[in-house]
């Protein structure tokens, strides 16, 4: 049987990655695809439990603890849901994975990016994404978007979403081939136009 493809969406907060990752499951699935979607953090099950803590937890936590946190939601996610669906034959969607790591934790917490890559390739048992977007916007548009109502991510402020996004174009422009940049300031039919356009070269 033929395996699966595994596509990974990333970006600041409020870039429009998840509207985009559910108008693309609704293409895939009237093409004859069975796709699956899984975010992180907080993929079914355990990972919901991860996601509250590093979302919604008010005490203190530290970079590090935040960081193995969202790793251990991560190999979580790639050993129970993203593996046996690939094998399966499918092609799963994933909110959010190692580049989300390197960009907020690396890039916007400043934690030293090696470690951060090494970690997130014992958290993957070294699986790649087939695919990754990275959708990007300027950090007014993000935070307009977020709006008022924000978690602990979300509160870390303008200066380190800059960061964010910094570290996104530059893990794209190191990884050419896996990562493509897609300029989500546009309306969301123009951004699902250049979605579909990358999608179905990789599915060619
Ligand atoms: P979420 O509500 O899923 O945000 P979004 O809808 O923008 O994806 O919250 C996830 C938050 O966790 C988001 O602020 C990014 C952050 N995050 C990290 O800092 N590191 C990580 O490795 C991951 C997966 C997410």
């Amino acid at each position: 049987m033929k395996k699966g493809l595994f596509i990974t969406f990333e970006g600041a907060d409020g870039c429009g990655k998840t509207t985009q990752l559910n108008l693309l499951k609704d293409y895939l699935t009237n093409k004859g695809y069975e796709v699956l979607v899984t975010r992180e953090p907080g993929a079914k099950g355990l990972g919901e439990h991860i996601r509250k803590i590093l979302l919604n937890y008010e005490g203190e936590v530290s970079d590090r603890c935040e960081s193995f946190l969202f790793l251990a939601d991560r190999a979580q996610n790639i050993d129970v849901i993203v593996n046996p669906a690939i094998e399966e034959g499918k092609i799963v969607l994933c909110d959010r994975h190692t580049d989300s790591t390197v960009a907020y934790q690396g890039y916007g917490r400043g934690l030293d990016l090696n470690e951060i890559n090494m970690l997130n390739n014992l958290a993957t048992g070294g699986k790649k994404p087939d695919l990754t977007l990275v959708f990007d916007v300027d950090i007014e548009t993000s935070m307009q978007r977020v709006g008022n109502e924000r978690d602990r991510m979300e509160n870390a402020g303008n200066e380190f979403f800059h960061r964010v996004r910094n570290g996104y174009l530059e893990i794209a422009k190191q990884e050419p081939e896996r990562i493509k940049l897609i300029d989500s300031t546009k309306s969301i039919e123009d951004v699902q136009s250049d979605v579909i356009r990358v999608i179905e070269e990789k599915l060619k």
